[in-house]
Order: structure tokens, then C-alpha cells, then sequence
């Protein structure tokens, strides 16, 4: 680390020092126009920050220190297309899946744009012909439900947002419902498969790599199924009708028997958990059609223009990403709850997980040394008046420091959506609201909430001064949830620059699996040596392989 990143480093704990025993209640009493120095809405999402432990003199060292970290710098990097992914030697642009058709974006000679909306017309086809009832099965039936088989960022992204814009859902003649199934065990694919018509059935087969055991297992136990029921009918017609592949890897598609008119490509320098852009996300388009889809994109590049271009002050990404790393490294709080409170967002927090934490999990730095600092916190979250009712009690008057992130639309079910219980179900809405407002002020102010808490016995006080960000959107649509997941990502990419690691390789998860392949062998009988491993595990094994005898 260079002697102005150390001393910008210093200087920031110094800080920290004194501003991390203020409690929240007093930064709201000593200042109030604290709200409106700390908030900023960009588009349809309001950031409000004002509950974060940090004033203004926080956030001008958070700045200083991004400078000292080249922050321009790197994101001039991100987005000329450089090989940010270094490990792997690729550039990460996943943001270039956003650009719109008339944008100009030149990479090492190559006309990325033109790529992009080459296969997002692609898919755009296949989602007309499924949407019109015209992509038939092997014995001529409409398709009526697609089943994305896919696992980590070819299934968390496509089916958060299917869930969240189930509202937004396309019309069609016939019914057509999505499904997703990714666990390597089968239970969620066998679950669909229970009661769906293979005539009517269509799988997409959704792996970046085209490589990866879960998807392949769930894939080929799809297969299996379709040709039991047809019988003698030829597997290349099972095979066209039946399944259309998404993959970085045309070549693995084909030898596996996806019929080339049923693939749609994309490329290695979209890293899979920022891959939903692609068509990684054609259950996406599925579910809310083209514009839906063409929706969702123009608020992530909207949220792009943001990030590289507004100053720091008021770049929402930048914003969110300084306050991380105050809470990480200053405060020393290492939770991030993510919590919606609309139920339509409930795979949200699941979605961030992969994003966050396989992106900054990391404890190596870009020049190869052990970090000197902690990087991601852990990340969890659910539907927040759900978590009320489950882990809230611990964020309350638990022992750990926690931070959040509320996220919530201020309207919903607008006037175009029309439903039977739309009163009621707006009233419900504000009942959302108004428990989101108040479990975000009693975390921050504690007893400086309440009325004459200090009569109360201990166990019903509040200490207060967790912090946390509420983001308020317009309302959940494709255009303001494309943005909001857009600022997540910027935001991980931020936090990587100043923690010094690469945000866009997963080394760690790679070992996992080969060892994995290796105790199948020994699971199945084929390798009978357990003294290779360890007592527990030979343990575990021995009682295992006595119940397939
Ligand atoms: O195992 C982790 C991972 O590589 C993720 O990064 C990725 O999203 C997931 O597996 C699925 O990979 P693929 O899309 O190549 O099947």
C-alpha cells in the first residue's frame, strides 16, 4: 500500500475515533436539516443516508480516501473495457449489455453494441414465438411453461426479477408460466416435472460456462423425462423443440445437442453474477415482454450515465459504497441486512448475496498480498415485515452491530393495474411503509424514539444507533428496479477498489467442487479408500454408503 493510501487510511480511523461514539440520536437532534443534507434522489430512487453514523466531515475523508484509491481511475477502467478482471484476464462489461443500439462502444477493434443487440434480437425473437403461442412442442402443442435450469447467476438474477415484475407480466392468449429449478439434488426440477405435460414444456438451459454440474444433472434429468414420454420420437426433435440454450460457450451447447437456431450467446467478459442483462435474463423478457425488458436495461444505463459521470457527492453508487466501507473498516460492523419491504422483492436479498459476497468475499489484494483490512461484511436478508417476526430481535437488542439497507417502493399498484382487492390492498401497502419508516427510526434513535423510556426495565430499552440506508423508489417497475440493481453492482465494484481485490473472479468456490468430485466416487463405491480423507468426513461416508447397500 502506498504511503498516501496509509496515511488517508490514518487519517480516516483518526476520525473514526471521535465521530463513531456520537449516537445517532444526537446527530439527528444537533442538526435539523440533517435530511436534506443527506439524501439524494437520482431518477426514481430516493437515497436516504441521514441514518448512517457518518456527518459531513466523514464523508469529505471517505472522498479523500477514494481519491488516494484512483476511483476516476478505475471506473474510466471498468468502462474503455481494460481487463479488470485480472485473474482471468477479461474485462468485465456487463454494463455494455445496457448501451443502447445507437451507442458507440469499441473494444480491442470489436463493435461491442452491435454483439449486444445481435443477440438481444435474438432472443427477442424467441420470446415473440413463445409469447405468441407459435413455438409448438414435438407433438405440435403450445408451449405453456418454461422451466429455466440454471444455478448462482444464471437462476438468483432472472428469478428475482421475474418475481418482483409479476405485475408487469405480459399478456398472452394462452397461459404461460416460468418456473426455475437449480438445486443439484433434483427436489425442485423433480417437484416441477410432477405435474407439468412434457408436450407443452420447454427448457431453457442457462450456464455461462456450459460446464457446470448442477445445471448439466438438471438438464439431462429433463432430457430423460421428455424421452420417456415420447417414446420412439427422435431425440433431435425432442432436442429443437424442447430446449433452447444460454451460454458464453457456443461449442459445449452443441455438443450437449441444443440446436444452434435454439442458442442465444453471450461472452466471457460478462461475469455471471452481473449476467442477467444478457440473455441470462430471457425468462425475464419472457415474463414482461420486450419493452418490458428493454425497460429494465434503460434504467440500469441510466444508473451507468450516473456512476461515471456524477461527482461523488451526489453518485449514488459511489455514496452507498463509501458508507460500506465506513461501517466495515471503521465501525467495525460486519452485517448487512437486506431488506425489502415489499413482497415482491423477497429473492432480492437472496440475489445481493451472490452479487456482494462472491464479488468482494475475497482476502487477497490485486498485487497478490493478504489484504490488511476486512472486505465484505456478510450479507442476508428477507421481506423486512417477515424478518420482524424472525432475526429483527437481535438487530434491536442483540449483542452485534448491524447495518441495513430498507428498500421499498412509496407507491404501488398504480391505476393501469387493475385488481379485484386494489383498496385494500393499497391500504396494506401503507401498513408496509409505515412499518419500514418505523423499525428504520427505532434502530437509528433507540430510546430517543420513545416516550419516557427511561421508567422501562432494561429489557425493554433501545439502545439505538444501528445504522442504515433506506432507498424509497417511485414505484417497483422495470425501469426503477434495472437502475436499483445497477447501483448495487457499481456499488460492489467501488468497495473493490478501495479494498483492493477483484471484484469479478470466484476462485474460492472452485475447489469445493473438485473435491466434491472426488467423494462422489467414494459415495457411489467406486473408490473404496476413506483414509484419504479425513475421520469426520470417512465417518460421515461409512454411514452413508451402509444406507445404498
Ligand atoms: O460456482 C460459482 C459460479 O461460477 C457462479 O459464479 C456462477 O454464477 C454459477 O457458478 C453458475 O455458472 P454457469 O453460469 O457457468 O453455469
Amino acid at each position: 500500500m502506498t504511503d498516501a493510501k496509509k496515511r488517508q487510511w490514518d487519517e480516516l480511523l483518526t476520525h473514526g475515533a471521535t465521530a463513531s461514539k456520537q449516537h445517532l440520536a444526537d446527530l439527528f437532534a444537533e442538526d435539523p436539516d440533517r435530511f436534506t443534507k443527506m439524501h439524494r434522489q437520482f431518477g426514481p430512487l430516493m437515497f436516504d443516508f441521514s441514518k448512517q453514523r457518518v456527518t459531513e466531515e466523514t464523508l469529505n475523508h471517505l472522498f479523500e480516501l477514494a481519491r488516494t484509491h484512483e476511483l476516476n481511475e478505475w471506473i474510466a477502467r471498468l468502462f474503455a473495457g481494460e481487463k479488470v478482471n485480472d485473474t482471468e484476464g477479461r474485462a468485465a462489461m456487463h454494463w455494455a449489455l445496457r448501451l443502447p443500439q445507437d451507442a458507440i462502444c469499441e473494444v480491442d477493434g470489436e463493435n461491442v453494441t452491435a454483439q449486444v443487440h445481435e443477440q438481444l434480437a435474438r432472443m427477442e425473437r424467441i420470446v415473440e414465438k413463445i409469447q405468441a403461442g407459435q413455438w409448438r412442442g414435438a407433438t405440435g402443442e403450445v408451449i405453456t411453461d418454461v422451466i429455466n435450469i440454471g444455478v448462482g447467476g444464471s437462476d438468483l438474477g432472472p428469478l428475482m426479477v421475474t418475481e418482483a415484475l409479476a405485475d408487469f407480466s405480459t399478456r398472452t392468449r394462452h397461459r404461460l408460466n416460468i418456473h426455475f429449478a437449480s438445486t443439484i439434488d433434483g427436489s425442485q426440477l423433480s417437484q416441477l416435472l410432477r405435474d407439468k405435460k412434457p408436450q407443452t414444456t420447454l427448457f431453457i438451459v442457462s450456464s455461462k460456462s456450459f460446464t457446470t454440474i448442477d445445471t448439466l444433472t438438471n438438464a439431462s434429468t429433463a432430457l430423460q423425462w421428455l424421452q420417456r414420454s415420447f417414446g420412439r420420437r427422435a431425440s433431435s426433435s425432442i432436442l429443437h423443440c424442447h430446449f433452447v440454450g444460454v451460454s458464453a460457450s457456443p461449442d459445449k451447447m452443441t455438443e450437449w445437442g441444443i440446436a444452434e437456431e435454439n442458442q442465444i450467446g453471450f461472452w466471457g467478459w460478462v461475469g455471471g453474477r452481473y449476467s442477467m442483462w444478457s440473455a441470462i435474463g430471457l425468462p425475464i423478457a419472457l415474463k414482461i415482454g420486450v419493452q418490458g425488458f428493454r425497460d429494465f436495461l434503460a434504467g440500469a444505463y441510466d444508473m451507468d450515465e450516473h456512476f461515471k459521470n456524477a461527482r461523488w457527492e451526489d453518485n449514488l453508487p459511489v455514496l452507498m459504497a463509501m458508507l460500506g466501507v465506513w461501517n466495515t473498516n471503521v465501525l467495525g460492523i460486519n452485517g448487512l441486512a437486506i431488506l425489502p419491504y415489499d413482497g415482491r422483492l423477497k429473492q432480492l436479498p437472496l440475489y445481493l448475496e451472490q452479487l456482494e459476497m462472491e464479488s468482494n468475499g475475497k482476502s487477497v489484494t490485486r498485487e497478490g498480498e493478504p489484504v490488511e483490512r476486512a472486505t465484505c461484511p456478510i450479507i442476508w436478508g428477507d421481506v423486512g415485515p417477515n424478518a420482524q417476526h424472525a432475526f429483527y430481535q437481535l438487530l434491536h437488542q442483540g449483542t452485534e452491530a448491524v447495518t441495513c439497507d430498507f428498500i421499498v417502493p412509496a407507491r404501488r399498484y398504480h391505476e393501469s393495474l387493475h385488481h379485484d382487492a386494489a383498496d385494500e390492498l393499497i391500504a396494506q401497502h401503507q401498513l408496509a411503509l409505515a412499518n419500514c419508516l418505523a423499525q428504520s427510526r427505532l434502530l437509528a434513535l433507540g430510546d430517543a424514539a420513545l416516550k419516557d423510556a427511561e421508567n422501562e426495565p432494561l429489557y425493554k430499552r433501545y439502545r439505538g444507533n444501528q445504522p442504515s440506508s433506506t432507498l424509497l423508489l417511485d414505484e417497483l417497475d422495470p425501469y426503477s428496479l434495472g437502475a436499483l440493481i445497477a447501483l448495487y453492482e457499481h456499488k460492489v465494484f467501488v468497495q473493490s477498489v478501495i479494498w483492493g481485490i477483484n471484484p469479478f473472479d470466484q476462485w474460492g468456490v472452485e475447489m469445493g467442487k473438485k473435491i466434491a468430485m472426488t467423494t462422489l466416487g467414494k459415495i457411489r463405491g467406486e473408490d473404496n479408500e476413506l483414509d484419504d480423507t479425513d475421520v469426520s468426513t470417512a465417518g460421515l461416508l461409512r454411514r452413508i454408503r451402509a444406507e445404498w447397500k
